[in-house]
């Protein structure tokens, strides 16, 4: 199905990523609505409508569904329930089931297991005893995560010795967990692509990530890998992509291993932090090639034109933004968040070098 420009993208979130989807759909000729909780948010600032309404909401969602000729969605925690009410009136790309994979830690990596993608080991845990029977099989350290809702490192802890489990199981409140081995990676790595309505995919090149305080902090792009590595890394995007049936922008977050192998970490069914260089350093951004990719476009190319580096403008960083934008080949983005709390993205900037630099 092929959605012409001049049609409506509705976008469930209101973060920076339906920010920069927004901005990506209005450079491309479709108009945008978007459903969000929050008042003034950033996606609702460059949108052409927005519906202030809990996800919950089934009249504010028909309402959305009818204004709106496909949609998507920003971020990976809306209820499934939401998407699934709304894709009853319009299609909603990536579909359902592939949103109710990448929700749920162990479905995601049980998954991924199955097709054949390797992860670092893990087991589900519920009760302490669940945790006391399979740490010890892993291994310490070890990783506790809640199965549902963790971002930026949010809903999960660190399991340094067998003393520890009490602790950890009482930070998870009951919620079901999951109980993953430590990877003692080299470096964090993620690949983002694109898949068409017609099942081709495009890759952007693998990127390198680094995290601070589980947030990401920066990206370099591209990474310095072998073309073995990288060509690992697509075969293992696509077969995420294909065994999804995914349609739209999928991200791929890995572990480089000392051993030169890639384990997937986590992934995410929409575009990415460590994908906002392509704005300015690829022949088509990530956010355009969601947006094509969803209404039946053809794709753009994903060809890098420039090396570059992403930074994150992490709460008061929003302070260096004068430096920033003094300096050379370098755009900053800012999201329009009124406050500057701690660990929230406020921006972010793409510095641009040659490729050959
Ligand atoms: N099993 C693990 N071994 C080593 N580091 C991990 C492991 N799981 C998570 N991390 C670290 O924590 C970060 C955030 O974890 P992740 O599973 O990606 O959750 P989030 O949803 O918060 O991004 C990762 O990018 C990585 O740096
Ligand atoms: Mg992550």
């Amino acid at each position: 199905m092929r959605i012409a420009p001049g049609g409506t993208v509705g976008i469930l979130g209101g973060g920076q990523l339906g920010r920069m989807l927004a901005q990506a759909a209005k450079k491309l000729g479709y108009r945008t609505v978007v459903l969000t909780p929050e008042t003034d948010s950033p996606a609702s600032q460059v949108a052409d409508e927005t519906i202030v309404a809990p996800y919950k909401r089934e009249e504010a969602l028909k309402e959305f569904a009818d204004k709106v000729d496909v949609m998507t969605y920003e971020f990976e925690n809306i209820p499934i329930q939401t998407v699934l009410f709304a894709s009853k009136d319009k299609p909603v790309q990536p579909s359902a089931p592939a949103l109710k994979t990448s929700q749920n830690r162990l479905d995601e990596k049980t998954f991924l297991n199955r097709i054949g993608v390797p992860t670092t080991p893990f087991a589900a845990v519920q009760l302490l005893d669940d945790l006391v029977a399979e740490a010890p099989l892993l291994g310490f350290p070890c990783v506790l995560k809640t199965q549902r809702g963790g971002y930026d490192g949010k809903g999960q802890v660190l399991i340094r010795e067998r003393r520890e489990m009490g602790r950890a199981h009482a930070e998870m409140m009951g919620q079901p967990s999951i109980i993953e081995a430590f990877v003692e990676f080299t470096r964090e790595l993620s690949i983002i692509c694109v898949r068409g309505a017609s099942g081709a995919i495009l890759f952007y090149p693998v990127v390198e990530n680094e995290h601070r305080n589980h947030i990401l902090f920066r990206t370099l792009a591209p990474a310095e890998i072998s073309d073995r590595l990288e060509q690992r890394a697509q075969t293992i995007a696509s077969k995420i992509a294909e065994g999804l049936d995914y349609i739209g922008v999928l991200t791929v977050e890995m572990f480089e291993t000392v051993d030169g192998g890639l384990l997937v970490n986590e992934i995410a069914p929409r575009v990415h932090n460590s994908g906002h260089w392509t704005i300015e350093a690829c022949k088509t951004s990530q956010f355009e090639n969601h947006i094509r990719a969803i209404c039946g476009l053809p794709l753009g190319q994903t060809t890098q034109t420039h090396r570059a580096v992403m930074t994150n403008l992490i709460g008061d960083d929003i302070d260096k933004v004068p430096e920033w934008e003094a300096q050379p080949q370098t755009t900053v983005h800012l999201y329009g968040k009124a406050e500057a709390r701690p660990g929230r993205k406020m921006g972010h900037v793409t510095q641009i070098f040659p490729l050959d630099d």
